[in-house]
């Protein structure tokens, strides 16, 4: 069946975390008037949901079934505010953004039926008049006929910083010496999984955040040729 789809443009914005694909992505959509696809936080629901019921990081069937019945909703959200992120109507805003929640989520993650079950829930989210997608594989896998794909990558300490000072924001108490090793756990993870690791499509634009201030990186990619431009 042809997908009806194709013809909306997709920018996808992949990277490791705390590269700032998630500040990036967001900035980008909302000057482009965009949809925002933030790929990770469904990662994130399916870990807090399997967790409250007491599902077993191995259970794939069950965590795959999880996958496709999650209640989710995001409510809001524009340049300068995340969406509010609701679970079976609770509001899980700040609970879905804790380091552990994030380490759950990347372990969920590597299995292979919880990516199969995630994947249509991810591609309704291409309505016009665009869609800008962060994740990890939104255009290798998700969104592989995607117009423009970025790859944003970093140094591991100046990503433990921006994660550190990220979750200071929130009022989230993390280490910045744990930090540096969760994250580097959480790469390596991401990196070597069977399904959908962690890497830059081919085609992808990649570009070195360590050194560039979060208005340097939009401005970039929104230099970028865009399919849907006239
Ligand atoms: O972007 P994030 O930190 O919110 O993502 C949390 C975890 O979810 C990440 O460590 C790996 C996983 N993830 C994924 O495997 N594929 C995606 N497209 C997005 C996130």
């Amino acid at each position: 069946m042809p997908d009806v789809n194709a013809n909306i443009p997709v920018l996808t914005v992949d990277g490791p975390s705390g590269s700032g694909k998630g500040t990036v992505a967001r900035l980008v959509a909302a000057r482009l008037g965009w949809r925002f696809l933030d790929s990770g936080a469904l990662y994130r629901l399916l870990a807090l949901a399997a967790e409250k019921r007491g599902v077993s990081w191995h259970d794939e069937a069950a965590l795959s079934a999880l996958a496709l019945a999650l209640e989710v909703e995001f409510v809001g959200g524009n340049a300068d505010n995340e969406p509010t992120v609701m679970l079976s109507g609770e509001d899980v805003s700040l609970a879905i953004r804790s380091e552990s929640c994030g380490n759950n989520a990347s372990k969920v993650a590597a299995l292979p039926g919880v990516r199969e079950a995630l994947l249509a829930r991810q591609r309704a989210f291409r309505e016009q008049p665009g869609l800008v997608a962060d994740g990890r594989d939104m255009g290798t896998v998700v969104f592989p006929d995607a117009g423009t794909k970025v790859f944003l990558e970093a140094s591991p300490e100046e990503r433990a910083a921006r994660r550190h000072k990220q979750l200071k924001e929130k009022g989230i108490d993390a280490s910045l010496r744990d930090l540096v090793k969760e994250i580097a756990e959480r790469d390596t993870r991401d990196r070597v999984r069977c399904v959908s690791p962690l890497k830059p499509a081919e085609d992808a634009r990649v570009i070195d955040t360590t050194s560039l201030s979060i208005d340097e990186v939009v401005d970039q990619v929104m230099a970028l040729p865009r399919s849907g431009d006239t």
